[in-house]
């Protein structure tokens, strides 16, 4: 096992902008970056393609056992293309039909267990920066350093409002709400891997603060802990 490879990982809920902040760290580090939320939502697609019930676990678990999910980043750090069974659905997966489907299938615990290995098999030199739900408590519990963020709800559904609509969808605020809830709730209460802080989590709540502001934070954070990498100075 690849444990001497260092990885830095951002938990929390949806919109609270972990996934841009883990990029942009990713870059600025030039390590390798991982969309965990991305591999859900790819086997969310796959059931919403197959017009599949996720509550038919014989035939969910067929689904995952022929599914091939490809995850190509043209260099480091960059945005991953994802491809499923040979079909690039980067663009589709962003929809609130697959987040939803994502956060319920999720909860299946061989759901989780089948796709385990292949994010931890995305730690590789120099480095890795991680973006999801569990990947400090479960999937990289060793991490060299971990960080929750948090935002309050209506902040985050504006956000993703926001961004949904530069995009040119048609949504409304109290819609995006009102999935956002449902999710946060799945997945802060689901048996397996729920989302919650780790014991030695690095909090940030985002609430008040910009893209810009989040990013010095966590910069800020990462230069303190160089110990932790094993040199004095990391960026
Ligand atoms: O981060 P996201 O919105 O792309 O994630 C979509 C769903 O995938 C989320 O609602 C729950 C699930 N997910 C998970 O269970 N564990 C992760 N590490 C990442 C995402």
């Amino acid at each position: 096992m690849n444990k001497n490879i260092p990885v830095i990982t951002i938990d929390g809920p949806s919109g609270c902008g972990k996934g841009t902040i883990a990029q942009l760290l990713a870059k600025k580090l030039g390590w390798h970056f991982l969309d965990s939320g991305a591999i859900y939502r790819a086997v969310g697609w796959a059931v919403l393609n197959a017009k599949l019930d996720p509550a038919h676990h014989a035939a969910l678990n067929m689904l995952i056992d022929q599914i091939k999910i490809e995850t190509h980043a043209s260099s480091v750090g960059d945005d991953a293309k994802i491809i499923v069974n040979d079909h690039d659905i980067t663009d589709e997966i962003r929809s609130e039909a697959c987040g939803q489907m994502a956060s319920i299938t999720s909860a299946i615990p061989f759901v989780r267990a089948a796709l385990l290995d292949r994010q931890r098999a995305m730690r590789e030199l120099p480095g890795l920066v991680t973006d999801g739900r569990d990947m400090g408590t479960v999937v990289f519990p060793d991490a060299t350093l971990k960080f929750y963020f948090l935002a309050n709800v209506e902040e985050r559904a504006k956000r993703r409002f926001n961004q949904l609509k530069q995009k040119g969808k048609h949504v409304t605020l109290p819609d995006i709400l009102r999935e956002l809830q449902v999710r946060d709730e799945r997945d802060s209460n689901r048996l397996i891997a729920p989302l919650k802080p780790a014991d030695d989590v690095v909090l940030i709540d985002t609430t008040h603060l910009n893209i810009e502001g989040v990013l010095q934070s966590v910069i800020k954070e990462v230069q303190n802990h160089a110990s932790l990498f094993g040199v004095s100075k990391l960026l």
